[in-house]
Order: C-alpha cells, then structure tokens, then sequence
C-alpha cells in the first residue's frame, strides 16, 4: 500500500511516499527556518505564505523520488493538528484536491501520533505495551500504547515544552534560532560546569522546564555566566537528565516491553545517548531526520489508520489544538 504523506503544521514543508508503513520511498522536507531565523521565532502568516509557495513542488519532488505516479498510490495522509491553523490548512486542502481529483482515500493525521510512528518506519514490528516520551517545540508528552493507536497520557508538561525550554534558552545565550541544535552544538565545546535545578515534580509523571529556564536567565543577568558553551552544556544536561530519569522509572512501572523516543528534540544526541545507556528496556529512537517534522511519519501513521478502517470524508478540517485520543 503506497501512501502520500503531507504535512505542513509548523515551519516546514513536507512530502513523502510512504509503502505499507515501513519503506520511504521519498521524503522531501522544504525548511523555513532561514525565513523566520531573523524574527528569532516563527511568524504563523509568514509560515502559511510559504506552505502556499512550497507545497506543490514538495509534493511534485516527493512523487518523483518514488518514481510514482498517481495511479500508484493507494491513499494520502495528512496532518490535520495539532499546529498552526493557517499552516494546517494549506496541506489539508492539498491533500483534498488531490483525493477528489484521483479518487483516493484520505487519512487526517495527528501530528503527535505521527512522530511517535516515526518508529515504525525503523522497525515494523515493535513489541506492546509501550511508552512513549514525545518532546518537541510544543509538547513533552510520557504516552503509554498498548496496542496500535490506543494511547493513555501519562505525563505532560506543565509549563514549557522541552523543545521550547531549549528555544528559550538559547535566545537567553544569544545563541540564535532554532535553540534546540543551536544549544546542542555550543554545548559540544563546553562543560556541563553550571549548577541548575531540575524539577522532579515527585509522586507524578509530568515535566516542568520554566524553572530551569528561569534559573539561567537569573544567572545570565547577574553576570555569573562566563562561558555560553559551558552554559549550554549544563542546560542540556539538566533537561536530559530529568527528561530520562523520569521515563525509565515510568517504563519500569508499567513492565513495558519497550521505550520509544520522538519528536524533535529527539534528535538531539546527549538525549539518545543517556536514555539508551540508563534504560534496562529496550529504546527505539527514529534516525535524526525523522524525529524532526517530515510526512515519512505521517504517511506511517496514517497507513495503520487506513489498515483499522478509520477513512475520512471530503469534508475533513483542521483542529490546530488536537489532542492524543
Ligand atoms: O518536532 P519538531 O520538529 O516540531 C514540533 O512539532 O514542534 O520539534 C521542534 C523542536 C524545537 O523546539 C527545536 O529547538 C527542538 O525540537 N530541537 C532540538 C534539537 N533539534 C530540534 N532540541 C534539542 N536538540 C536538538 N538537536
Ligand atoms: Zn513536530
């Protein structure tokens, strides 16, 4: 079953063809970062602009790649939310036109169930029950799976995201845009020599990243930071630290057979490393460029939607606050 996947929620624009969950047969990413670099964040009108100008030629390029044509495809899969409305909507709608001009069947995607099936384009057999830790720009998520699309939220954020955390940190070190790599590749030459604090929140499963944060700024105004790289270091140490801890002890509590990593900060080296090295069960985690957003996983996902039956109709919209359900 060959799938295109489209997914414009964020600040990039994606195609990709996807066979039977597993094979990428094209995965095109057009990255906005350069354009919303110089307003250190992204610009939602901005973003939706350029989906517009990008979305036909990714999806022509994805389509190439595969050498596919349109007959060959058995479905499109789209990212529906949560993201940005006016991002969403340009993906969504191309995907649509697509759909009703060849008479293909449409899955709308959450983007969060399609990092976490970033995994299955790795292995197509992983074994139930899971856990899953989802970190990206907008969510720090512990997610429990007991079978294919069966989701509990055991944890979650209270305040910033681990990616925003590394966002925000970043713009305090003056180290430029998108914080996440920009603190990854400062702290390579640094020592993790800071003293910050790590929020445990004992006795639950969710995350607080705001304190630390805070607690850097505090340290940068009062001039105690003499090195960014050293500063940098502690703070992505700090985050992995607590980020870890916590899903070992989760993964431990609920006798999974398996620990998956995803989303964006996913990618992030020191994170992949610690959890491989303290967990005692086995950890799945998506190469780099398939933690950060692309529509390899999003065609994924919607595969296993289309192989439980769930088909969605023409008049299929946007939800840009959807939840895992
Ligand atoms: O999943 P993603 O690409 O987009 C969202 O769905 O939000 O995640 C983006 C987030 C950003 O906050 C970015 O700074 C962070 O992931 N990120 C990283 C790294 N690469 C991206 N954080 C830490 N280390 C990285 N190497
Ligand atoms: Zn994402």
């Amino acid at each position: 079953m060959k799938i295109l996947g489209i997914e414009t929620s964020c600040d990039e624009t994606a195609a990709a063809v996807v066979e039977d969950g597993v094979s990428i047969l094209s995965n095109q990413i057009a990255s906005q970062v350069e354009i919303h670099a110089r307003y250190g964040g992204i610009v939602p009108e901005v973003a939706s602009r350029q989906h517009t100008l990008s979305i036909i030629p990714i999806v022509e390029q994805a389509m190439a790649e595969a050498k596919a044509n349109w007959g060959d495809l058995d479905g499109i899969a789209v990212t529906i939310g949560p993201g940005l409305a006016g991002s969403l909507l340009v993906g969504a709608n191309v995907a649509k036109a697509i759909a009703l001009a060849r008479g293909l069947p449409i899955a709308g995607v959450n983007h969060l169930e399609g990092h976490i099936y970033a995994n299955w384009l790795m292995k197509d057999s992983l074994d139930f029950p899971l856990v899953c830790l989802i970190v990206s720009g907008g969510h720090s998520d512990l997610v429990l799976m007991k079978g294919h699309r069966d989701y509990v939220l055991l944890g979650r954020t209270r305040d910033d995201a681990a990616g925003e955390a590394f966002d925000k940190a970043a713009r305090i070190l003056s180290l430029g845009y998108p914080g996440g790599p920009a603190i990854e590749r400062a702290a390579r030459s640094g020592r993790a020599s800071v003293q910050l604090p790590r929020a445990w929140l004992k006795g639950t499963d969710d995350f607080s990243f705001s304190g630390v944060k805070t607690a850097l700024l505090r340290l940068v105004e009062a001039g105690k930071i003499s090195s960014e790289a050293d500063a940098a270091a502690s703070f992505q140490e700090a985050v992995v630290d607590v980020l870890v801890t916590k899903t070992v002890v989760v993964a431990e509590e609920h006798r999974v057979k398996q620990v998956l990593l995803a989303g964006g900060v996913a990618s992030n080296k020191l994170l992949r490393q610690s959890l491989v090295k303290h967990s005692p069960i086995p950890v799945q985690i998506p190469e780099p460029i398939l933690c950060t957003d692309n529509a390899a996983m999003i065609a994924a996902c919607g595969y296993y939607q289309f192989q439980a039956g769930k088909i969605d109709g023409l008049d299929l919209d946007v939800i840009p606050s959807l939840k895992l359900s």
